[in-house]
């Protein structure tokens, strides 16, 4: 008996002693969990460290978006001068900034940098000043949610690039993509919403599966600056064309209609199109988008590091990384894979190179048809074809990727710029021949950049130089102020804290 309440009174106890360390070491742990600095991710949060504190895998595969030296056959992060490699290019952009200055895109760390250092900025002197609207940073960074969510969507798009210089300053980044206290995906760009709006379907109805492309689709698509919106006439509005369709015919009606065109062409005097990057647009029409494959999917693919998985951030080439963005669905060699996309990109650019050739051609001889005297109206026909061959070819070209995303779309856009050119041309040598010019006109020597750039007359020195003195005396101010700003802000939040 007495045996066996001491038994009775020893499994008490142990089990007591087994409750008492159990709770200690929950203790421990939580203690533990608690020290792992989490921190209040506020509603306008722009700095990607500050995010990085609670989810580091994702933050420090994002800081690799920094490294530029992995060049492809056509993409990659490396600085590519893409005028240099293609002096015709500079002719087709006469009299627009693309002429004066174009890299190959680099990681999103570098959005803003590159910006800044870019020709086609200029060289701005103070707010007020310089060629570009402000308009112009809304796809590289999380600054720009913030300041519309401040100040107001038309408010944002007011004023001059140089206005909001000292404020858009973190490089595209967490808050452009997630929300902070679901960290949801979420669109933050008004005129992807009011794209669909205008198509009448509603973006918050999209699938999970959509929106690892909508993320994307912020930025990576074709837009322009619609300045006569009611109510908000003289604002360069960012409008994405999309009311009729994403098609390039369907867009190029949109911009018809609307008697639209982003400059007038320095040599052939055509009013011309700039396709941006309908990367989004082109990627729809091919077979990975048929088959629900989103840009996450192949750009942002899984990662595991130490037993966890995670979303790896390092948005890049594909190709740099084929092991997790192809061989998770395709059996095949990664060189297999690699040799797949290089042949429909050499394909494509084979056409690319001829249509652009064409268009060289074009717009020479529509210069010496004016030079010759013909009249607004015998040009009128063959100023539309200049504008819709090249429109084709830009929609193709600068659509980065779409030699892979959606090959077949891609040919068959700069089979029609082709045909469209040919067009164009068969009527300039009727004209000329009126006009009595009855041989070919000669192209320049316009093989090299500085060649192609002189040739329609850009002062490369000029421009050179004023961008110098921006980077010297206006850019380290901006950097100054956002400097001042963020020890304000510190110093407010520690005050905070203390009340
Ligand atoms: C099936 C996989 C796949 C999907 C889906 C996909 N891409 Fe790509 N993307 C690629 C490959 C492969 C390339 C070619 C890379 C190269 O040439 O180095 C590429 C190229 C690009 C480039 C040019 C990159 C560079 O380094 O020049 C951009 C930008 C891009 N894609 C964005 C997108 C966007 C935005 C989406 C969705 C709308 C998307 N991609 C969907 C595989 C994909
Ligand atoms: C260009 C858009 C984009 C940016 C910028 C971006 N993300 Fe993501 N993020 C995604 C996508 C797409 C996913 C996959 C979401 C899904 O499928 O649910 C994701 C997933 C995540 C997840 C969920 C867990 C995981 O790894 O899948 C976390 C956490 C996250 N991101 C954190 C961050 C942080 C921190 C930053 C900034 C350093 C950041 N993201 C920047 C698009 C973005
Ligand atoms: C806020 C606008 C924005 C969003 C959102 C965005 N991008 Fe970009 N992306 C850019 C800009 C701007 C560049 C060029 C940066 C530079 O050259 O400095 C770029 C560059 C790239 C590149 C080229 C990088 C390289 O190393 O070659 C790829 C690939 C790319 N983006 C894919 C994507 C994908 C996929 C998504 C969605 C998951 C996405 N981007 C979301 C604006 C954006
Ligand atoms: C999420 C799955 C998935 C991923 C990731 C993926 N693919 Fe695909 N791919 C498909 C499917 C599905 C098809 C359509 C063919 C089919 O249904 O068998 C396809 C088709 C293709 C084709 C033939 C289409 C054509 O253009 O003729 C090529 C080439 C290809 N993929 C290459 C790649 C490469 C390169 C990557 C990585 C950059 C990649 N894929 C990533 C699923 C994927």
């Amino acid at each position: 008996m007495k045996n066996k309440v001491l038994f009775i009174v020893t499994i008490v106890v142990v089990f007591l002693l087994g409750l008492l360390a159990s709770s200690i070491i929950n203790r421990k742990s939580e203690a533990k969990y608690k020290y792992v600095p989490q921190v209040d991710i506020g509603e306008n949060e722009v700095k990607n460290e500050v995010w990085g504190e609670n989810y580091p895998k994702e933050y420090q595969s994002w800081l690799q978006t920094s490294e530029s030296s992995f060049a492809s056959y056509q993409g990659g992060s490396a600085m590519r001068d893409m005028l240099e490699e293609d002096p015709r290019l500079v002719v087709l952009w006469a009299g627009y900034g693309f002429a004066k200055d174009y890299n190959q895109g680099r990681g999103h760390y570098y959005a803003v940098e590159d910006i800044h250092n870019s020709l086609r900025t200029g060289g701005p002197k103070g707010p007020g000043d310089g060629p570009m609207p402000a308009t112009c940073w809304t796809c590289k960074s999380p600054d720009v949610p913030r300041l519309m969510d401040e100040n107001g969507i038309a408010e944002f798009y007011s004023g001059k690039w140089a206005d909001k210089g000292p404020e858009v300053t973190n490089p595209i980044g967490c808050a452009d993509c997630h929300d902070p206290k679901s960290m949801k995906l979420h669109i933050t760009r008004p005129a992807l919403v009011e794209a669909f709006d205008a198509m009448g379907r509603d973006i918050n109805k999209a699938t999970h599966q959509e929106m690892r492309s909508l993320v994307c689709a912020q930025c990576h698509v074709e837009y322009y600056f619609n300045k006569d919106l009611p109510g908000k006439e003289g604002i360069p509005y960012l409008v994405f064309p999309w009311k009729d369709g994403m098609s390039v015919e369907e867009m190029e009606g949109y911009y018809d209609d609307l008697g639209f065109s982003d400059w007038t062409h320095k040599i052939s005097r055509a009013p011309m199109l700039k396709a941006q990057h309908p990367g989004y647009e082109t990627y729809l029409t091919g077979v990975h988008a048929d088959r629900g494959v989103s840009c996450a999917d192949c750009h942002m693919p899984y990662k595991s590091e130490g037993g966890q998985k995670f979303t790896d951030h390092h948005l890049q080439s594909p190709l740099n990384n084929i092991a997790n963005s192809c061989q998770v669905c395709h059996r095949q060699e990664a060189a297999k894979l690699m040799e797949n996309v290089y042949e429909r990109q050499r394909k494509t650019t084979e056409n690319r190179l001829k249509l652009e050739d064409l268009l060289v051609r074009t717009h020479i001889e529509a210069g010496k048809a004016w030079e010759l005297g013909a009249t607004e109206e015998q040009m009128k026909e063959i100023l539309i074809d200049i504008r819709h061959a090249q429109w084709r070819w830009d929609y193709a070209a600068a659509a980065h990727g779409a030699s892979f995303h959606s090959p077949v779309e891609t040919a068959r856009v700069i089979g029609g710029g082709m045909n469209i050119a040919q067009e164009a041309r068969i009527k300039l040598a009727r004209l000329l021949a009126d006009l009595g010019h009855n041989e070919p006109v000669p192209v320049p020597d316009i093989t090299t950049k500085r060649k192609a750039q002189e040739f329609i007359g850009l002062d490369m020195e000029q421009l050179t130089q004023e961008k110098e003195e921006f980077k010297k005396t206006l850019l380290p101010k901006w950097l100054k102020e956002v400097q001042a700003r963020e020890i304000h802000a510190d110093e407010e939040e520690v005050s905070m804290n203390k009340k």
